[in-house]
């Protein structure tokens, strides 16, 4: 493939007009996202206003809805906060750090046959700025901050958009269908009976 030149996005706002523009078509390339968000340095200011943190769980707070095409959420994860294993609903995941680490285990879809601990095939710590690609191909994962003193923020681009995913006990491998809410779209606080629910990804 023919290397391009990546467009330097200078705010986020920048970056999800570029954004809207990849994802015009019918198909994209993943390497190309990868490298935009990538370039994109990350100002606290441009946004703070997304980054709402609960005390008890990790938050995701809707960004931009990205034409239909795709999501982008921040999600917030205060001390020691993780999400279950989970699966991506047959979407592209693109995830980039805008502060502090997060912790990626990935794992290998269970099968019909199998019992007990769900196959851990790596983990790594993804660093400030940085940006891990997943979907179902590649595995299932789960994500934490394990600091204990610091939280963490990131940006997530889902393509196609979805409200479902599935979950896995890593003990058993047992499957659950959860609905995914927001903390918070565009800013503001989404009205409390609508995030009752376990939130995933
Ligand atoms: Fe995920």
């Amino acid at each position: 493939m023919e290397h391009t030149k990546v467009i330097k996005p200078e705010t986020l706002d920048d970056l999800i007009k570029i954004l809207h523009k990849k994802f015009e078509g019918d198909s994209i390339n993943v390497e190309e996202v990868q490298d935009i968000m990538e370039s994109y340095e990350s100002k606290p200011d441009e946004w703070m206003k997304y980054a709402k943190f609960d005390q008890y769980r990790y938050t995701r707070n809707l960004v931009d809805e990205g034409n239909g095409k795709f999501n982008l959420m921040i999600l917030c994860w205060g001390e020691g906060h993780g999400s279950s294993i989970h699966d991506h609903t047959d979407s592209h995941c693109f995830m980039k750090l805008l502060q502090g680490q997060l912790k990626e285990t990935l794992f290998e879809w269970p099968d019909s046959t199998s019992h007990g601990d769900m196959v851990q095939k790596s983990e790594r710590i993804l660093q400030e700025s940085k940006v891990a690609y997943i979907n179902d191909s590649i595995g299932l994962h789960r994500v934490e901050n394990v600091s204990h003193t610091e939280c963490a923020v990131s940006l997530h681009l889902y393509s196609p958009p979805f409200q479902t995913c599935q979950t896995f006990d890593q003990r058993t491998g047992h499957r659950n269908i959860v609905k995914m809410t927001f903390w918070s779209k565009f800013g503001e606080r989404t009205p409390l009976q609508t995030t009752v629910s376990q939130e995933n990804n």
